[in-house]
């Protein structure tokens, strides 16, 4: 992101009745749900991907206008080799064939997190979906490949230090900082879900979710629909969020 992108505006879905506009999802689960079946991990991310399409599709009917996936984090690459270029494959096979029904749909697609590490032709795919999809206002759709916040973190402090030495700031401020991650532009996510069981961030989002609302699901994102989704955006939307305030 230019270091010069606008600043941050935070979310306010506060208090009782609101509604989450920019939910973030941590899609866990995939490889326990193939290997309680005697199937390969693989075959859990293939199925985990086709729930994603059909949450997508859900999202704009549930009111939620920006939807943020965590697919694969920097830590992933601890994985084998076979489980790694798996996922890079369906990751490609993803954007080729959702191109269509995402630009007819009013999808903006985009991604966060570091790109270098991927392979070339899986950037020019992302680029090109970016590029295609850009005028679309209908749902944000960002997913997160190679991300890991802490990762995002130190690239925008590089940033920040830059723009400190060009004399285009004295100190970096949270807007600053904002501007200079990943997601610059983006709302922080009102709600985070985490499926399977585990309740812990994983380095997902760490700066933007700091007054998000969180949402631990036992269930396997293979396994997880819309009806799942819906059912905790009713039953989270009455939170009081206060954000520090009395
Ligand atoms: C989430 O499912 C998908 C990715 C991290 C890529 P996992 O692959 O982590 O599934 P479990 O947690 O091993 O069951
Ligand atoms: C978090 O899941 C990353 C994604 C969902 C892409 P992991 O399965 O990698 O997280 P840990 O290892 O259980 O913390
Ligand atoms: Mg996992």
């Amino acid at each position: 992101m230019p270091a010069d992108a606008a600043p941050v505006q935070a979310t306010s879905f506060s208090g009782g009745g609101g509604r989450a506009r920019h939910v973030a999802i941590i899609m866990d689960g995939n490889g326990r749900w193939a290997t309680e079946r005697g199937w390969p991990r693989l075959v859990g991310h293939r199925r985990g991907a086709e729930r994603v399409k059909q949450v997508v599709r859900a999202c704009p009917e549930l009111g939620v206008d920006w939807l943020t996936i965590y697919a694969f984090s920097t830590e992933n690459w601890k994985r084998s080799t076979e489980e790694v270029l798996g996922l890079m494959g369906i990751f490609a096979r993803y954007i080729r064939r959702e191109a269509e029904a995402m630009s007819a749909e009013g999808v903006r697609m985009r991604f966060i997190g570091g790109r270098e590490r991927l392979d070339p032709k899986l950037q020019t795919l992302m680029a090109g979906i970016e590029a295609r999809t850009a005028g679309n206002t209908r749902l944000n759709l960002t997913v997160a490949i190679n991300y890991g916040g802490r990762d995002e973190l130190a690239r925008a402090a590089t940033r920040l230090a830059g723009r400190i030495a060009r004399g285009e700031i004295a100190a970096a401020s949270e807007a600053d900082l904002a501007a200079c991650l990943d997601t610059a532009g983006h709302p922080d996510p009102d709600l985070v879900i985490r499926t399977s069981g585990e309740h812990r961030i994983s380095n997902f989002l760490p700066f933007q979710a700091a007054y998000s609302e969180y949402e631990f699901t036992p269930v396997l994102w293979p396994d997880f629909t819309p009806a799942h989704l819906a059912e905790i955006l009713g039953r989270t939307s009455q939170r009081q969020r206060r954000f520090g305030a009395a």
